[in-house]
């Protein structure tokens, strides 16, 4: 393979033409991603130098902390959306967002009130200290309202003791995972990136995200993998086309 005599594999060299980033954190002052407009347009200016020309970025919608509504996800989407039409900047923003499964999540989907990932799909996450005790009746009224769910970082999540049987179960029930290239990054530490490379080896990943909530993770993406895991992860980066 190409790629194994170098040291370290730029995310520019295996961004597949097409690739559609499905999960950021980049309209401001909406949660703990970016604070400003400018620092929105700095990072999605970065994203069109590397040749991405679409982001669906998915603001987190948490009971307890971020409690977004759709009205103001669609609010800040405009806003952004006619900034970088002023500045030139030619990447085409779409909006959706993270919804954590809490009882909010439960309360929206009931009331149908979300705003989907490309149409049929919701980007979802656990806590990352337990599942919710109603994780299949969650499931149940995803799926009753017509959606699938993308699985946010399943890697991150620590509570399933890298037991690979668990996340073979929950892609039986029927999520589709989303790896975050920040964990093949290391960024957040080893036992992430460990997960994050068995679940790859095992290709239990159907898609790939950023997860970029500041110009800092850009910068650690954008230094990209070790070459050992640069061919799968391109592989699995050209999955994301679907989403143009
Ligand atoms: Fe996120």
């Amino acid at each position: 393979m190409q790629f194994l005599s170098k040291k370290e594999i730029h995310l520019r060299e295996i961004l597949p033409e097409g690739y559609v980033d499905i999960h950021s954190h980049l309209l401001p002052a909406i949660d703990d991603g970016v604070k400003t407009v400018y620092q929105s347009a700095y990072i999605i200016e970065q994203f069109e130098k590397l040749g991405v020309k679409k982001i669906i970025t998915t603001p987190h919608i948490m009971q307890e902390v971020w409690p977004n509504t759709s009205e103001t996800i669609r609010t800040k989407h405009t806003e952004m959306q006619k900034a970088l039409s002023s500045l030139d900047i030619n990447v085409t923003l779409e909006a959706s967002a993270e919804y954590m499964l809490d009882d909010l999540f439960y309360k929206r989907i009931k009331e149908k009130d979300i705003i989907p990932l490309h149409q049929r799909y919701l980007l979802v996450e656990m806590s990352t200290f337990n599942p919710p005790i109603n994780l299949n009746e969650i499931l149940f009224e995803i799926k009753l309202a017509g959606f699938t769910p993308i699985l946010a970082h399943p890697e991150r999540y620590s509570f399933y003791k890298d037991d690979i049987n668990k996340f073979i179960q929950l892609k039986e029930s029927g999520f589709l995972f989303q790896l975050n290239l920040l964990s093949m990054s290391g960024y957040y530490g080893e036992k992430v990136k460990n997960m994050a490379a068995k679940l790859l080896t095992e290709k239990l990943f159907d898609f790939a995200g950023s997860d970029v909530h500041n110009y800092q993770q850009f910068e650690t993406l954008e230094k990209g993998f070790i070459p050992k895991y640069a061919k799968e992860i391109s592989k699995l980066m050209r999955q994301n086309c679907s989403f143009s």
